[in-house]
């Protein structure tokens, strides 16, 4: 059994097509999700919506989608300085000036978490939990260098037992550990990754056939048409340090 997990694609267009076609070519037929963050730092937040929607991709709320799905006062988002925060800012207002009511709306139904199991429910594992932060909130930074012991914290809040995989984003920097025997993956992100790699990334988590247990969790990377998004930002009133952004992977 195969499943294919995506996030933070955060309105990159040109970076989910060419992550679709991909899906397309090497794991055709296998369940798709998302881990969220749909909108927000590209010109494209319909688009993504409306793709997701027609090709029947579940998945949860991002920080991105449920603050622009409620108007809330910032995108919930953290800051290293005030330039950054100003950033910020401006890329929420020109998300929530930009995304569609009917966009908001269905950004609104996004539930914060998903059960899925490979299996099928009759079995108990292995349980692959979707969440966008942590189990708790769409805010949290899981990162890579939390001790086990706040693995093992996340594990019990979300009711994971050994053999099953908790799965979130948010960070846009991939990882996976195993702790205890839950697996814990940080699927990265399709349209804005921070991990010094611009290509967009998703994972294929496989899980046998019989006995459940998680075989595998790749890390997939794809090149897409890097220079037309940079060039929409550009001449959208988005600020030109969203392009320069994308063409580092963040390490610009
Ligand atoms: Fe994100």
């Amino acid at each position: 059994m195969r499943l294919v997990l995506l996030s933070d694609v955060h309105a990159n267009l040109p970076a989910l097509d060419a992550v679709l076609a991909d899906i397309a070519r090497r794991a055709p037929d296998t369940p798709v999700y998302h881990l969220g963050d749909l909108v927000g730092y590209a010109p494209w937040p319909n688009e993504v919506v409306d793709r997701l929607r027609a090709a029947g991709i579940p998945g949860v709320a991002g920080n991105y989608d449920s603050t622009t799905a409620t108007g809330y006062k910032h995108c919930g988002c953290r800051y290293e300085d005030p330039r950054q925060e100003a950033l910020s800012h401006l890329s929420y207002a020109w998300t929530l000036a930009h995304t569609s009511e009917a966009s908001k709306r269905w950004l609104g139904t996004l539930p914060f978490r998903l059960d899925v199991r490979p299996m099928g429910g009759h079995l108990g594992s292995p349980t692959v939990i979707l969440v966008h932060g942590n189990p708790m909130i769409n805010t949290f930074y899981w990162t890579e260098d939390r001790g086990d012991d706040f693995n093992v914290k996340m594990a019990r809040q979300a009711g994971a037992k050994p053999g099953d995989v908790i799965a979130f984003g948010h960070t846009h920097k991939p990882w996976h550990r195993t702790v205890e025997g839950t697996h814990f993956v940080n699927t990265g992100s399709v349209g804005r990754p921070k991990d010094g790699d611009w290509r967009a990334g998703y994972v294929i988590l496989e899980t046998s056939g019989t006995a459940g247990a998680v075989l595998g969790v790749e890390f997939v990377r794809v090149e897409y048409d890097v220079e037309r998004a940079m060039a929409a930002i550009r001449e959208s009133d988005l600020p030109d340090e969203f392009a320069d952004y994308l063409r580092t992977g963040g390490a610009g």
